[in-house]
């Protein structure tokens, strides 16, 4: 059975809260430029990593936990193009060593992991001065303990409210942050979406119907989400937002 991250990352799909626009903001509030070197954490399929190179000129390094995510931004990469590369690595442990990034940014990606662990790990490889850019999921109001339970099993994620995100920046050693929390618009997320997969959009889909007609297990891990997106908590979206931070090492 694939889990919710191998169903998307077999078909090249990932996302994250607030498509393009939210990304362009972190962008802007981290300071990049051309001559900045960015981690990417949770690169997933490439598109938002490519794009914060395409829309900056920085070197971008994106690490993901799942090969298969790797091996699918990879591909997306062309091959005169120098200033983005994509390896395995896990937030909660980078590889890397103290004060080597000036930015680093994470959409959707540190409620999936032990925030104890991934934060302080962000803080240790950024130089001094140096940004982290974080878009998360957040919760608009305290969550019932149903809603929580549903995203833990359902995504492994364990999203917080506005204030623990910001006490974790700040208890990390973060300093001058700027936080904006947005609540979730299924219309506005499919424009944001599409903005960022573009024509590829259409080559997800035709890998997800190929999938799904000739992999037994593919089907059934796919029916499964199915069967789970159908069995969302009552007043579900009424917690669901997401959240920017944006502080300085
Ligand atoms: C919701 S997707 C977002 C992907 C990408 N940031 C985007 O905007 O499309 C989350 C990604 O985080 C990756 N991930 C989860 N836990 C991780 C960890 N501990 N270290 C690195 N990547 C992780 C998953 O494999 C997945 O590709």
């Amino acid at each position: 059975m694939y889990d919710y991250f191998g169903i998307q990352a077999q078909i090249g799909i990932t996302k994250h809260m607030g498509g393009l626009e939210a990304t362009q903001k972190l962008l802007k509030w981290c300071e990049i430029d051309n001559s900045d070197h960015v981690l990417v954490i949770g690169s997933g399929n490439g598109v938002s990593a490519i794009k914060i190179h395409e829309m900056t000129g920085c070197n971008v390094l994106g690490i993901d936990l799942s090969e298969d995510m790797v091996l699918m931004a990879q591909k997306k990469l062309k091959s005169s193009e120098t200033g983005v590369k994509f390896v395995v690595g896990n937030a909660e442990n980078l590889e890397f060593s103290d004060n080597s990034f000036d930015v680093v940014i994470s959409e959707s990606v540190t409620g999936f992991t032990d925030k104890t662990k991934s934060i302080p790990e962000y803080h240790r490889v950024l130089k001094r001065g140096g940004f982290l850019g974080l878009n998360e999921v957040t919760w608009i109001s305290n969550p019932s303990r149903e809603v929580v339970e549903y995203c833990r099993r359902v995504m492994g994620l364990v999203a917080e409210t506005k204030g623990v995100w910001l006490s974790l920046l700040r208890e990390t050693g973060f300093k001058d942050i700027n936080s904006l929390v947005n609540r979730m618009s299924q219309w506005k997320q499919m424009k944001g979406d599409f903005q960022l997969q573009s024509m590829d959009f259409f080559k997800i889909w035709g890998r997800f119907f190929n999938l799904y007609l000739h992999e037994t297990e593919y089907r059934k891990s796919a029916n499964r989400l199915a069967w789970e997106a159908l069995h969302i908590p009552r007043g579900f979206s009424r917690y669901y937002g997401y959240g920017l931070y944006v502080g300085k090492k």
